[in-house]
């Protein structure tokens, strides 16, 4: 049986949201994957620029890297990787630089990562972004060991 775990956490503001990405990025390891799900300005990459944080990255680098699909942020604990599929073509087969990344020395965060072909990205951590009233909802879901791990520590809070 694959282990799964789920959590939703409320973020009135920015700061909440990016705060979480934070705790989340400290718990990062090698080869981890952050797929992140919701609509344009919901926060994915204020989240982002949190998980930056939580991994010693100069946080001021981070930016939607919308134009370049691709950003890498040297500098941390570990380098991170920032992918943004917003712009992706609805219904391409595969996206090839994905591989480069995914699983690979650093950890890896993709928005958008919905407009990815089913079963092209076997990300265990999801994290959707929903508006809410006020500020937004954060839900976690992990699939498999790893990521469920993941969502029962930030679930415990410490
Ligand atoms: N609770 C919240 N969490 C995240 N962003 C928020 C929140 N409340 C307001 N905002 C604002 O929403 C916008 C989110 O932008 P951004 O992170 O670029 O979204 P996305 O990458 O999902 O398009 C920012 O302007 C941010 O200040
Ligand atoms: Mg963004």
């Amino acid at each position: 049986m694959t282990a799964r775990a789920a959590l939703t956490l409320a973020a009135d503001a920015v700061e909440a949201t990016e705060a979480v990405g934070r705790r989340l990025g400290r718990l990062l390891a090698p080869g981890d994957v952050v797929a992140l799900v919701g609509d344009l300005g919901a926060g994915k990459t204020a989240f982002v620029r949190g998980l930056a944080a939580g991994l010693d990255v100069p946080s001021h680098v981070v930016a939607s890297p919308t134009f370049t699909m691709v950003a890498e942020y040297p500098g941390g604990r570990l380098p991170l990787f920032h992918i943004d599929l917003y712009r992706l073509d609805p219904g391409a087969a595969d996206l090839p630089v994905l591989d480069e990344y995914v699983h690979g020395a650093g950890v890896t965060a993709i928005e958008w990562s919905d407009r990815l072909p089913p079963g092209a990205l076997d990300a265990g951590l999801t994290v959707r972004i929903d508006y809410a009233d006020p500020g937004r909802r954060l839900t976690f879901e992990g699939r498999g060991a790893r990521a469920a791990s993941l969502v029962a520590v930030l679930a415990s809070g410490t």
